[in-house]
């Protein structure tokens, strides 16, 4: 496995010495980080999606850890893959910042046999590597890294080898316990599987962070064993081993805290995410955003929103919303992707990639999918559906509409039950409406279909040609009236 491994007693015996420093080998303050997301998540029961990569606002759990890394970090970010290492590498690569991707690398544990030995993947990457190392756990999304900066500070005051994050739970239930002697000395991580009932009750924890002196960790990690309930190789015996050499180990302990919690199941995936939400929402409501019924509203955390808007009960803002000064929305309302302008109002609605300028009325019921961009002062109302069109400014399309694959003017008015048949089986085709354009209702609109600059749709029209600027379009059957009819041919009870 790595060059330790083949001569190991060598390795060790020179380890070892340096151990016997008692302090960190290194006195540079080179520091690289490594994420743990190699697990399956056994306890997620998902067919389909390796724990890591399931999302907390819109955001993947390794993303959520990455982003944390990567305030402290300004070396190498190892990301130790295995289970669905495929799907966890495009994902991250599609969607991980620019400054990030340039600093990935990726390590694979081939096989999942415990957090120690994912990291033991790290020994033939970093051979000579002489300075620490911020170990993190794929699947405790909330760190801060503010509590990352203090680790990292108290790591260099204290010139530890190894500082391990703890925290203070109510319910430490599933997580390692720290162990410390009568004088308050740490002196081992004992896994909760491992834990007898006195053990099982200290209500300090292991959360999964730790920064490590490099060159006395790598001297560690051979020596572990498989020897306990998991028959796992645990990373957290290095610990209870690096204080057995006498050498010194540092324990911030965060108190109670949620930042640290751990997600192994979709309860606790649920529980951290809706303390997410409740950081989210703060933040807004702290930047001149007024929530309605908060506990109500959902916001993935890439979405934006500028000052005195207000969001309505039961609304979700999802993706790269951004919603500019003094709009409002909600209640009931999904926007997912939506670029909205200034002072709009979007009732009750769903919204999907769509661009809208300002003072725009949507909804309520109203459908905007991909591609829609909707000028300023424009109208939407109830039950019309956009897809790829354009809706000039003050244009109206108030009613019962279906405008799709459409250029339209300004100052245009799509009368109720108007429809753009677009598509004949095969492609999609274009309808154009100059400025001032006057649909009568119920008018179907068949596309390829140009009509000029004041033109005039009577109401109930097929059109199937083009319409010449201030032209009348009349595209319909002319009435026909026959007095007596019902006394003669009304069929009658
Ligand atoms: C781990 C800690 C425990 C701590 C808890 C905090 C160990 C042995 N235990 O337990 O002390 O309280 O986190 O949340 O470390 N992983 C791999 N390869 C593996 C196994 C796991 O990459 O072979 C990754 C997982 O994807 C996950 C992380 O390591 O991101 C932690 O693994 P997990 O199985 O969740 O450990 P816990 O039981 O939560
Ligand atoms: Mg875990």
């Amino acid at each position: 496995m790595s060059h330790c491994r083949h001569n190991q007693r060598a390795c060790m015996d020179k380890r070892a010495q340096e151990l016997k420093s008692m302090t960190m080998t290194t006195t540079s303050t080179q520091l690289t980080a490594a994420v743990m997301a190699a697990g399956k998540g056994t306890r997620m029961y998902s067919e389909t999606t390796p724990k890591v990569l399931h999302t907390l606002a819109g955001r993947s759990m390794i993303l959520h850890v990455l982003q944390a890394a990567n305030e402290l970090v300004s070396g190498p970010l190892h990301v130790i893959v295995g289970h669905g290492r495929e799907q966890v590498r495009e994902h991250v690569q599609a969607l991980a910042p620019a400054d990030i991707q340039n600093r990935l690398v990726w390590v694979e544990q081939l096989q999942q046999l415990g957090t120690g030995h994912a990291v033991q993947q790290l020994l033939p990457v970093l051979p000579d590597y002489h300075g620490h190392l911020l170990i993190l756990n794929g699947d405790v999304p909330l760190l801060s890294p503010e509590t990352l900066k203090e680790l990292w500070q108290q790591h260099l005051d204290g010139q530890h080898v190894a500082t391990l994050l703890t925290t203070r739970l109510d319910d430490p239930d599933g997580y390692g316990r720290i162990i410390k002697n009568n004088a308050g000395k740490f002196i081992s991580i004992r896994e909760d599987k491992d834990c007898n009932d006195a053990e099982r009750k200290i209500r300090e924890a292991n959360t999964g962070i730790y920064l490590f002196d490099w060159p006395a960790l790598a001297a560690c990690l051979p020596e572990l064993s498989n020897d306990n309930a998991k028959q796992e190789y645990y990373l957290t015996d290095v610990l209870g081993m690096m204080v057995r050499q006498q050498a010194s180990v540092g324990v911030h302990c965060i108190g109670a805290s949620e930042e640290v919690l751990g997600i192994n199941s979709r309860l606790e995936l649920a529980e951290v995410e809706a303390m997410l939400q409740d950081q989210l929402r703060q933040h807004w409501m702290e930047r001149g955003v007024t929530l309605r019924n908060p506990a109500s509203i959902y916001i993935d955390c890439s979405v934006e929103l500028a000052q005195d808007v207000e969001i309505l009960p039961g609304t979700t803002l999802l993706g790269q919303t951004r919603v500019g000064k003094g709009s409002r929305i909600g209640p009931n309302t999904l926007l997912q992707d939506a670029q909205v302008g200034s002072d709009c109002e979007i009732v009750m609605s769903a919204v999907y990639g769509a661009e809208l300028g300002d003072q725009i009325h949507v909804g309520p019921f109203a459908h905007l999918r991909p591609g829609t961009r909707i000028a300023n002062g424009a109208r939407v109302g109830n039950f019309v559906e956009l897809k790829n069109t354009h809706l000039g400014p003050r244009s109206k399309a108030s009613h019962l509409s279906y405008l799709g694959d459409a250029e339209i003017g300004p100052g245009c008015n799509i009368g109720a039950g108007t429809i753009t048949c677009n598509y004949d089986g095969a492609a999609k085709h274009k309808t154009t409406l100059g400025e001032n354009v006057f649909v009568g209702s119920n008018s179907t609109l068949v596309a390829p279909l140009t009509i000029g600059d004041d033109g005039f749709v009577a109401a109930g029209s097929t059109l199937t040609e083009d319409l010449p600027a201030g032209a009348l379009g009349l595209g319909r059957a002319r009435q026909v009236n026959k007095p007596g009819w019902s006394a003669a041919h009304r069929p009658r009870k």
